[in-house]
């Protein structure tokens, strides 16, 4: 029996009784529990077969919740709060001592974001409690755009999927911390560099493997296909020259002449990055398992989400 459901009053009942269940987000959809159930956490962690020191977002419907949660709001995060909330927006801000150390690595900062999906908006109001929720994949697999991933990697460690249709951003929230007041981003994500530095000028970024202490999930190999990926520049001069004989393709806006069908995953035939990123994570669960000998991608324009798109499909292929 499938354990996809619309029923939110049993998402509700479950998460009452420190469950987990797996929750829809305009990102990916996540694996959520109580903040304040040790016995939900650790579940998260150990479904996800996630290492402990690896913190985890905390999900709040409102900003008036974050008064439990953090001890100072920095002037650019709330001009930040407001420009992107509820959205794919995630701030990393000093925590209060009440925010369980589980959650947070033991670190003394959290991550908190306002989702921008209407049923766990719903789901949040009606809780007494805030959700932490990593993306619903095994550690380094592909996150999850739409319930049935999500049904796949976990239908004999879960009891419910809350179905919310396709994430219509498809790539995890941009993360942004603070340093004297200043953003740095750790994780490029679904809100475009430069629409963030409209709102408070201009950024560190952050995102590389030599930072993966300060945002620990920020391993070079991340979100990977079985399959092994390769990432290229050109993909008909790779086709030309190439040994392998199931291929599959990842392209921006363009088809590819000698091959056809599923194989050839066109992420936006118009060429728009957002409806890209939106299509990323399907195209790779699709050729995934496809049982394919090799997938290759074309690297995307190193503009706006295009920087996102390449830093996934980056940690997709590398080994
Ligand atoms: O879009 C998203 O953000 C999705 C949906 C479900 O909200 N969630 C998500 O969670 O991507 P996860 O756990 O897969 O990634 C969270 C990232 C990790 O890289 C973690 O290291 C970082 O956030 N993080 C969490 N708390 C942090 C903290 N206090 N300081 C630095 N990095 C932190
Ligand atoms: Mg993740």
């Amino acid at each position: 029996m499938s354990i996809i459901s619309n029923d939110i009053q049993k998402a509700i009942s479950l998460l009452n009784q420190e469950e987990v269940v797996a929750i829809p987000t305009e990102t990916v959809y996540g694996l959520a529990g109580n903040i304040y159930s040790e016995k939900a956490i650790r579940k998260i962690f150990d479904v996800k077969q996630r290492p402990l020191f690896n913190p985890l977002i905390v999900h709040v419907h409102a900003v008036d919740q974050l008064g439990a949660l953090v001890s100072e709001f920095p002037e650019k995060a709330r001009l930040l709060a407001d420009a992107f909330w509820p959205g794919p927006l995630t701030l990393i801000l000093k925590k209060k001592p009440t925010v369980p150390d589980l959650i947070t690595g033991g670190k003394n900062s959290v991550a908190v974001r306002i989702p921008r999906h209407p049923v766990t908006l719903e789901l949040l109001r009606q809780l007494d409690f805030p959700l932490a929720a990593p993306s619903a994949n095994p550690f380094n697999r592909i996150s999850p755009t739409s319930s049935s991933h999500v049904e796949a990697y976990f239908k004999d460690r879960l009891k419910l999927v809350l179905e919310g249709g396709e994430c219509q951003a498809g790539i995890e929230s941009t993360i942004i911390g603070f340093e004297d007041g200043e953003p740095v981003l750790y994780r490029l994500g679904s809100i475009a560099v430069e629409e963030i530095e409209e709102v408070v000028g201009p950024l560190s970024i952050r995102n590389k493997k030599e930072h993966a202490p300060e945002a620990p999930g920020m391993l070079a190999k991340h979100y990977a296909p079985q399959t092994k990926t390769l990432l290229v520049e050109d993909i008909d001069s790779f086709l030309q020259n190439t040994d392998y004989a199931r291929i599959g393709v990842i392209s921006f806006s363009e088809k590819i002449k000698s091959l056809a069908g599923e194989r050839v995953q066109v992420l936006s035939p118009a060429g728009d990055l957002k409806e890209a990123a939106s299509n990323l994570y399907s195209a790779l669960h699709k050729l995934d398992s496809l049982g394919l000998d090799i997938i290759v991608a074309q690297r995307f324009p190193e503009e706006g989400l295009g920087k996102s798109i390449n830093d996934r499909l980056e940690r997709a292929t590398s080994s």
